[in-house]
């Protein structure tokens, strides 16, 4: 295709549901053109979760779709792509860590620089389970009724890497509890304003607890906003072909892996997107 018709390249997309989820239907080359790149992240956007049925991208293409969205940034073990497996013999220490990616989360909390962006391909499955559900934590913020809106507007929120593990393994050696631990600890907005002017609930289970208040009604702000925010109308449950790719807006998402088998050899390729915006406006 001549350079001057991908310029009249039209992205081609069916929205999911109104308020999370849309499958962009352009092919391979037109994606890699760069030529889309802009309506992409628009769409991104509004839609929180964009899926790109079977495109069958190379680990390469891959890394080269999220550059041209806006700069791919080293994962975990300092590589442009992750395996993202709880195979031990692949992952070693941290596919431990990886058990946490079954319940609702944000990518990176601890991070000083929010993730903008994750992306997934599916390279093998599981032979049960293994879909990955999303939340999008703008549409349930704007849903959210106004005096709410107005009781959480300047709650702070501290977020750890070690509550999050409790949530797979509640009774750790004290060996375990002081390596979580020391990953650190950020105080974040429970109500994050991006420079859209839009705004998002910060929660997942890194979420702590909400600062000043008594536990108990910590918890009852925390998983009841979470309740609410995966709701039916918020969410998308994916089911994966081996050659999709899925890409959410790490800020106004919250994400988890439904329960596989970690023997199933499932196998997904993830890579990310560098952030541009700190949770603090
Ligand atoms: C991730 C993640 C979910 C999955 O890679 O960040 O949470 O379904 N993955 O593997
Ligand atoms: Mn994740």
């Amino acid at each position: 295709m001549a350079v001057t018709d991908l310029a009249q390249t039209e992205l081609h997309f069916e929205v999911i549901k109104p308020k999370i989820g849309a499958r962009v239907l352009n092919s391979k080359a037109e994606l890699l053109s760069g030529a889309l790149s802009s309506r992409i992240n628009a769409l991104l956007e509004t839609s929180g979760v964009l899926i790109f049925p079977q495109i069958n991208f190379t680990d390469e293409e891959q890394i080269q779709f999220t550059n041209l969205l806006g700069g791919n940034v080293n994962e975990i073990r300092g590589e442009a792509m992750f395996k993202v497996t709880l195979d031990e013999k692949i992952n070693q220490k941290i596919a431990e860590y990886l058990k946490g990616s079954l319940f609702w989360h944000i990518d990176g909390t601890m991070h000083s620089m929010p993730i903008r962006a994750s992306m997934l391909t599916a390279i093998v499955l599981a032979s049960e389970g293994g879909d990955t559900d999303f939340a999008n934590t703008a549409s349930a913020y704007d849903a959210l009724p106004q005096e709410r809106k107005d009781a959480i507007a300047d709650m702070r929120v501290v977020h750890s890497l070690w509550r999050s593990q409790l949530y797979h393994t509640p009774e750790p050696s004290m060996e375990q509890l002081e390596d979580w631990i020391d990953k650190g600890e950020a105080e974040l907005p429970l109500v994050c304003t991006h420079k859209s002017g839009r705004k998002s609930l910060v929660l997942g289970n890194t979420a702590h607890y909400v600062k000043g208040l008594d536990p108990k009604d910590s918890y009852r702000v925390l998983h009841g906003l979470r309740e609410f925010a995966t709701g039916e109308a918020f969410s998308y449950r994916h089911k994966w072909t081996v050659g999709d790719t899925v890409i959410w807006d790490n800020r106004t998402s919250l994400h988890r892996a439904t329960p596989y088998d970690p023997a199933s050899g499932r196998m997904m390729h993830r890579t990310i997107l560098n952030g541009t915006e700190a949770w603090e406006n």
